[in-house]
């Protein structure tokens, strides 16, 4: 619960965050009158700013905080200011390049703060998901698509977190196209729920889509996520496959897109850590590929604390796979160029699993992260390759 004082009276309302953020203890009314340098100090010292006033000015306030996040410093000229931030960036690179691991989890922690003043805008919403600001949108359908059918309980959420939902229900419902999903009948597309880790970054399933495939009667998709695996598994004519994942969000997104591409008949998704029961002549599984400990739930996809998932997968996969079955891992190697995880670690796993390296395909990542200079983690993102490992029981 998040309580407040508003006109001398006390209120409560549920506080939402997704992210995993504690209700906010310091809260003040705002509204159009409050200037951006106020809003963006207030939010700073930690004091949270309930709005009351008109919904898109809050958006626009959040623009102008958002805009001072990387505003430098004022005093001197602009060269002067230029110079310095220009002497202090080379020497950053510098640090960066030697230790790049330090490097990563500054980067991870700076993110993490500006994540957490830019969320003190908070928006109340009625018991109903409506919200009850002037100009502010209808946003029932995907606040319940996210939350479930509304209780009828006031409740408040960070801005941010707000427009988030919104992309993630625009891109529910326009979904994404993969060209190795094309059936007959046009169907194509992968609809990623809030939270379910999205194959935008499609080079991976062009390798799970082209690499040699031996007959086999049934494949597992470990950590199926919106379920795109077992679908391209599916579309290359496996007759059954039986896909894995632990989060009850993304089984129900798995669930409904591989109804949608037809294929739901040839695919049983199951809520459950890591295993099924049995053994497949194929088994895939795109882990998450950093190891780090997540901030939040909605981060589980992309980091690993202690690479659990990989290890488990590569623990448990001999005693999953039939006597001549193939174990396909998918993993990028980012974790390597940030010093992270070892290659020498990822082999040593793979031969104590009883496993050998039947093969490796790899591609460049090809989303604009990794050709952007200017991104802090550009020299370890500019040598990333993701690898489909063909894993084989040891004689
Ligand atoms: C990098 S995502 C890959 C999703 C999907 N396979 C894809 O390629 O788009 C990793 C997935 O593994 C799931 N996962 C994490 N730990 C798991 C576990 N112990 N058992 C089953 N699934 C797990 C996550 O929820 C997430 O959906």
């Amino acid at each position: 619960m998040m309580e407040w004082q508003e006109n001398g009276v006390a209120h409560t309302a549920h506080w939402r965050s997704e992210s995993g953020v504690a209700a906010p203890v310091r809260v003040v009314i705002a509204d159009d009158t409050l200037a951006a340098d106020d809003a963006w100090r207030l939010a700073c010292e930690g004091t949270a700013l309930l709005w009351r006033g008109d919904f898109q000015n809050a958006r626009h306030l959040l623009e102008a905080m958002m805009r001072r996040v990387e505003r430098k410093p004022r005093h001197g000229s602009r060269k002067a200011r230029d110079k310095v931030a220009s002497a202090a960036q080379t020497v950053d690179a510098e640090a960066d390049v030697q230790d790049p691991a330090a490097a990563f989890h500054r980067h991870r922690l700076a993110t993490l703060q500006r994540a957490r003043t830019l969320g003190r805008v908070l928006i109340p919403l009625d018991g109903d998901y409506g919200i009850p600001l002037r100009r502010a949108p209808d946003l029932r359908a995907a606040c319940t698509e996210v939350w479930g059918d509304a209780d009828g309980q006031p409740s408040v959420v960070s801005l941010r977190e707000l427009l988030g939902l919104i992309g993630a229900h625009q891109w529910r419902r326009k979904g994404i196209e993969l060209l190795a999903l094309g059936d007959a009948a046009g169907r194509s597309r992968i609809h990623p729920w809030y939270g379910v880790f999205s194959p935008v970054r499609g080079e991976y399933i062009d390798l799970v889509a082209t690499v040699p495939m031996a007959e086999v009667d049934l494949a597992f998709d470990i950590g199926t996520g919106t379920g795109v695996i077992a679908a391209v598994l599916a579309r290359r004519g496996l007759p059954r496959i039986v896909a894995t994942e632990i989060d009850p969000r993304a089984v129900a997104c798995a669930r409904e897109n591989l109804a949608r591409l037809g294929v739901d008949d040839r695919v049983q998704v199951c809520e459950t850590d890591l295993w099924p029961e049995g053994r497949a002549g194929l088994v895939v599984c795109n882990p998450p590929w950093i190891p780090a400990r997540p901030s939040a739930p909605i981060e589980r996809a992309i980091y690993d604390e202690e690479s659990r998932m990989l290890r488990g997968f590569l623990a448990g996969l001999r005693d999953h796979l039939q006597p001549t079955g193939e174990g396909w891992l998918i993993l990028s190697d980012l974790a390597e160029h940030l010093g992270l995880r070892t290659r020498a670690a990822l082999l040593a796993w793979i031969d104590q699993a009883g496993l050998q390296v039947a093969g490796q395909h790899s591609v460049k990542p090809r989303h604009g992260k990794a050709t952007d200079p200017a991104d802090p983690l550009h020299e370890a993102r500019s040598k990333e390759l993701t690898t489909l490992w063909r894993l084989t029981a040891k004689a």
